[in-house]
């Protein structure tokens, strides 16, 4: 199969869209009538359904209506992935299917929040009630759901099975023909989730309970209960497996069906019963209802001598009123005799034969009908909303289902058929009002000038069945009341009384001489929209009348089965008001159907059968054609494509269409309305081929559109690189935007963290400022908070810069002035830095050093201020010794043996007498001293026997060593002149431990010369150095004047 291995090629991708079903349109067909470029012409218009029909593309749409025809073959279309592909998908942008339009009706519920509503039509067997299916399904799938939401979809589902059990049966049209009407709503709550449902049902044929056509069957669960229920329930139901052993079952003559299982399907009806929560007791009584029909169908009468009836079959009678739950006597009189009310008086008749027949078939009829309609209430029940929430919430919404028997022309046709093709006008006119009406109001709120066009308007039937007091209806009414023998053939000519001459009414003896011909006597002929139907009055009375004995109602009231006991009201029983004929209930229920379903945004779907033979692939142009035409199809085109072929709203033309026009591509900023022009100026439309109305472009014809279908085909390549570079140009401007805006808020947490830094430290510096100048102000204070802080700061900076300019040598007296407070810590630190320096010089000085140092703080305190040379001495050093031990004479060293010269030095030696100066050297060792002269040791001089040692108070070289006197050995004092006197007298003092002994003389130095007798040396100054003899044998020294400033 083409299509099928087509669809697995795309299976999950979105590609049957519109654009490509448009490019394939030579080879398909167009998928929306609309595009026929020949309109007017059937022939097209069927050509193009054969054609899609041939590539099993059963849906077409004509504008918003969606046109099926039945495969009569499974399509591998309802998958759940194509559920996928439709949900929430454009209508125009994927090929048509039930899904689209469901998907669409869905979406305008919950958009536009009104209710909706989808009416399925078309003949029997063309497909409604699966579509209806169908749409049911899609919603439990696709609806969002909770837990108790999926039991209520769950629910919904299960119902179909139920009633097409009870409600449906082969007909010679269709192999599950609906023998009912239903209307199911379906009730969403404000997120669009299925809440709860209401099925309304409508006329059941209750005929076929007791007569089936020839190849027709009884409703499918009498074949389903004897086929699939187990032998215990049978044996309990007293049935046999066989149909044909049932009066009920064998007038069409087919018990079986080849397309289904009855056995499959009563499992699946079980169940259902079970899910959508019918007790097992339930079950039972229903079942009970069911065999009970049969058997009661199995009751046979006879006919006694006087012409009196009686049943022949006991046991089956007891059989029935046992399933029944009632009394088999009350029964059995209520089947044989009727109750009058004769002038206030309650008679007992008995009925005739016929009669006694016709009350059994009535029974069997009302208790199955009963039956049907309580099982619809009891589905109710559990389709019920019981979400609180879906109570109080505005924002819930309805979507109503409506699957009706189709047009039905048969062989022979009754009461039933007329009141379905009835149905079938009103649903028409419906169809006609609604469509033609939004049509009008679409070019009337575009503001675009409207051509009427001429449809066949059938109102003038429905007139004529249902007008007041001159309608079928109300006649057939008129008749029934009549006092009197009523009988169909009356009724007949009460018709052909008032309705004679009426267009659309025949009857045999109003039909001219060709039709007269095939037409019987007891028939009437309606020319309905759907085409002509002859309707047999026989059985109309009775029927309309909803004949059943009172007494039989009496004794189904009185039923254990509380199934009957709830149909069978008492009151019903004993009321003496006629109830409304069935006729009349029909016919206002069909108005509150109409109320209902004008209040709703009507979709529709319109089926069609393509051959009678209920066969695959079979397309019978002959059967389409009609209709095609009894649907008004042709019209429906015709009124939509009478101003325009095609229409969208400008935002979604100019979305498709905008790559095709520079100005418009990629965007269009300026009103829609421009826009579009811009783009249909480009694209080369001439005046007469588009619109623009309000909100929405009108094509005339389907060649512009398809044009422009093709420049876009074409123009896929460059839109998918324009879009590719906007992508990545997007994409990488989304990266720079994001990084800017990183950086952005790196920089000003940076920033903001910089600015609280430096408003810290201002503050701190701002605080430290103001604690400077308020210590400043209190800086004579004590130390208080107020000050603290500045005076802790000038300690601390007197400290630090006083570690800076610390005095680096003791001689440097510089010492920073500190401040008040610390002036006593200063001195302390002034002291022990100098302690410091002081302690690190002496750990630096050698023994040599200190031993110059010694003998210089010696000769300190010795000529310190008392002598005028010593200023000069201090800065030069003190020698070891001013004689090498090369100078002193070998001899002499010898002689010294073991005592070692410490010290030499040449000195003058003035004789006592007479002052004769004389070259000597004086060498001192540890214990003494002595003087030599050349090789010869002159004088000794012990320095215990030393008596002192005098020197002047000027700065020549003279010095007197004072030796004992009593010592007659002696020579007396030691006069001597030495260049270093000082460095000599320290050392001699030192070594010989008389540094006390030491005398600074001023003026003149007296001196022992020998025997008592005494010498003087006077010293002057003068300006060079002199030795000379002075007045009275002293002797003169003149010393020159040192400069010690
Ligand atoms: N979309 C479909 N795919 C496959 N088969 C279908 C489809 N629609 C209908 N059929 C077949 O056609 C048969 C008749 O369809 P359906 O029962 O829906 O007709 P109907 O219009 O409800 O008729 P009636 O008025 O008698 O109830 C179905 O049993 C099924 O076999
Ligand atoms: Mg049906």
């Amino acid at each position: 199969m083409r299509y099928q291995s087509r669809q697995v090629d795309i299976e999950g991708r979105v590609r049957l869209g519109m654009e490509s079903a448009l490019t394939a349109r030579d080879r398909v067909g167009v998928q929306d009538f609309v595009l026929l470029e020949n309109y007017n012409s059937e022939a097209t218009f069927i050509e193009n359904l054969r054609r899609r029909f041939g590539e099993n593309l059963i849906y077409t749409y004509i504008g918003s209506v969606l046109v099926s025809v039945n495969p009569y073959k499974d399509l591998e279309i309802y998958s759940k992935t194509q559920m996928e592909r439709y949900r929430g998908v454009s209508f125009y942008e994927i090929s048509p299917h039930i899904y689209a339009l469901s998907d669409n009706t869905y979406r305008a519920m919950r958009t536009e929040r009104k209710d909706q509503c989808i009416l399925i039509s078309g003949e029997s067997g063309a497909g409604k009630t699966e579509a209806s299916k169908k749409i049911l399904l899609y919603y439990a799938v696709t609806c969002p759901t909770n837990d108790h939401m999926a039991t209520l979809g769950e629910c919904l589902l299960q119902s179909n099975p139920v009633l097409e059990a009870f409600g449906n049966a082969k007909t010679l049209k269709n192999d599950n023909s609906s023998r009912f009407g239903k209307y199911m709503d379906v009730q969403f709550d404000f997120r669009g989730a299925p809440v709860g449902g209401h099925i309304q049902n409508f006329l059941l044929e209750k005929t076929r309970v007791v007569h089936q056509n020839q190849g027709e069957r009884n409703f499918h669960i009498f074949y389903q209960l004897l086929d699939g229920g187990d032998d215990d329930l049978l044996k309990a139901l007293d049935l046999q497996r066989n149909p044909q052993n049932y009066n009920y079952l064998v007038k069409g003559n087919c018990p079986r069906l080849s397309s289904v299982s009855d056995k499959n399907n009563w499992k699946v009806v079980m169940k259902a019963l079970s899910v959508i929560g019918f007790t097992e007791e339930e079950v039972q009584r229903v079942l009970n209802i069911i065999a009970s029909v049969l058997h009661l169908g199995n009751t046979q009468f006879g006919e006694g001598e006087e012409g009196e009836t009686y049943i022949t079959s006991e046991t089956q009678l007891n059989l029935t009123a046992k399933l029944l739950g009632v009394d088999g006597s009350a029964l059995r009189e209520a089947l044989t005799h009727k109750k009058l009310t004769a002038k206030g008086e309650e008679m007992i008749s008995p009925l005739n034969f016929e009669q006694a027949v016709s009350a059994r078939d009535a029974l069997a009829k009302s208790v199955y009908g009963r039956t049907f309609t309580w099982l619809v209430q009891k589905i109710n029940q559990s389709l019920a909303v019981k979400d609180e929430l879906y109570h109080s919430s505005k924002g819930s919404s309805v979507i109503g289902l409506l699957d009706i028997y189709g047009f039905e022309v048969l062989q022979h046709n009754s009461f039933e058929q007329f009141c379905i093709n009835y149905c079938n006008e009103k649903l028409q006119q419906l169809f006609i009002e609604l469509t033609l009406r939004s049509e009008q109001e679409e070019y009337e709120t575009e503001g675009i000038a409207w051509e009427t066009v001429q449809y066949f308007d059938n109102k003038i039937i429905c007139d004529l069945i249902e007008e007041k007091h001159k309608g079928i209806i109300s006649i057939l009414n008129e008749e029934c009341l009549r006092p009197g023998e009523t009988c169909d053939v009356s009724f007949l000519e009460k018709l052909e009384d008032t309705l004679g001459g009426h267009p659309h009414f025949v009857t045999h003896k109003l039909a001219n001489g060709k039709t007269r011909r095939i037409m019987s006597r007891e028939e009437f002929r309606l020319l309905h929209y759907a085409g002509e139907v002859n309707y047999n009055v026989t059985g109309f009375i009775e029927k309309n009348n909803k004949w059943l004995n009172r007494n039989v109602k009496e004794v189904m009231c009185q039923s254990d089965n509380q199934i009957l006991r709830h149909c069978f009201r008492r009151k019903e029983g004993t009321d003496q008001k006629r109830p409304e004929m069935a006729a009349t209930q029909f016919k206002n229920s069909l108005m509150k159907l109409k109320e209902i379903l004008m209040s709703k945004e009507p979709s529709y779907v319109r089926c069609i059968k393509p051959n009678d033979a209920k066969q695959p692939e079979r397309f019978d142009e002959v059967l389409v054609r009609h209709q095609v035409k009894y649907l008004g199809l042709m019209e429906n085109l015709r009124v939509r494509r009478a101003g325009f072929a095609y229409r969208r709203r400008f935002e979604a033309f100019l979305q498709r269409y905008k790559p095709l026009c520079p100005e418009t591509w990629p965007n269009w900023h300026g009103r829609l309305a421009d826009g579009v022009s811009t783009l249909v100026n480009h694209l080369g439309y001439k005046e007469e081929e588009y619109k623009l109305g309000r909100s929405k472009i009108f094509i005339r014809f389907p060649k512009t559109l398809f044009a422009t279908e093709d420049a876009l085909e074409a123009k896929k390549p460059d839109i998918a690189l324009t879009l590719q570079t906007s992508w990545r140009g997007y994409r990488e401007r989304a990266k720079y935007q994001r990084i800017r805006k990183a950086v952005i808020v790196i920089q000003s947490a940076w920033r903001g963290m910089k600015a609280r830094r430096r408003a810290k430290r201002r503050r701190q510096a701002a605080e430290l400022i103001r604690r400077f100048i308020k210590g400043f102000i209190y800086r004579h204070e004590e130390y208080c908070s107020e000050n603290e802080y500045f005076l802790d700061h000038v300690r601390c900076s007197f400290l630090k810069n006083l570690r800076k300019n610390l005095p680096e040598s003791v001689l440097d007296k510089d010492w920073p002035t500190p401040p008040p407070l610390l002036t006593e810590a200063s001195e302390h630190l002034q002291r022990l830095h100098m302690r410091n320096m002081v302690m690190k010089y002496c750990r630096r000085v050698q023994p040599e050093w200190k031993k110059q140092m010694m003998q210089k703080v010696v000769a300190s305190e010795i000529f310190k201020d008392q002598k005028d040379s010593y200023p000069a001495s201090v800065g030069r050093l003190f020698l070891d010794t001013r004689l090498e031990r090369e100078q002193i004479n070998l001899k002499v060293i010898q002689t010294l043996g073991n005592d070692k010269v410490q010290y030499g030095i040449p000195v003058i030696k003035h004789d006592r007498r007479g002052f004769k100066p004389h070259h000597r050297q004086l060498l001192l060792t540890n214990t003494f001293a002595v003087l030599v002269d050349r090789t010869k040791i002159k004088q000794r001089i012990d320095y215990a026997a030393l008596r002192g040692i005098s020197v002047s108070s000027l700065s020549d070289g003279m010095f007197v060593l004072h030796m004992p006197n009593e010592d007659n050995k002696q020579k007396g004092d030691v006069v001597l002149h030495c260049n270093h006197v000082i460095e000599l007298v320290t050392k001699l003092s030192m070594m010989a431990s008389k540094v006390n002994y030491v005398n600074v003389c001023p003026g003149s130095i007296r001196f022992a010369v020998s025997r008592g007798k005494e010498g003087i040396i006077d010293f002057v100054r003068g300006s060079e150095l002199k030795v000379t003899k002075g007045k009275r044998g002293h002797l003169l020294v003149t010393a020159p004047q040192i400069n010690t400033t």
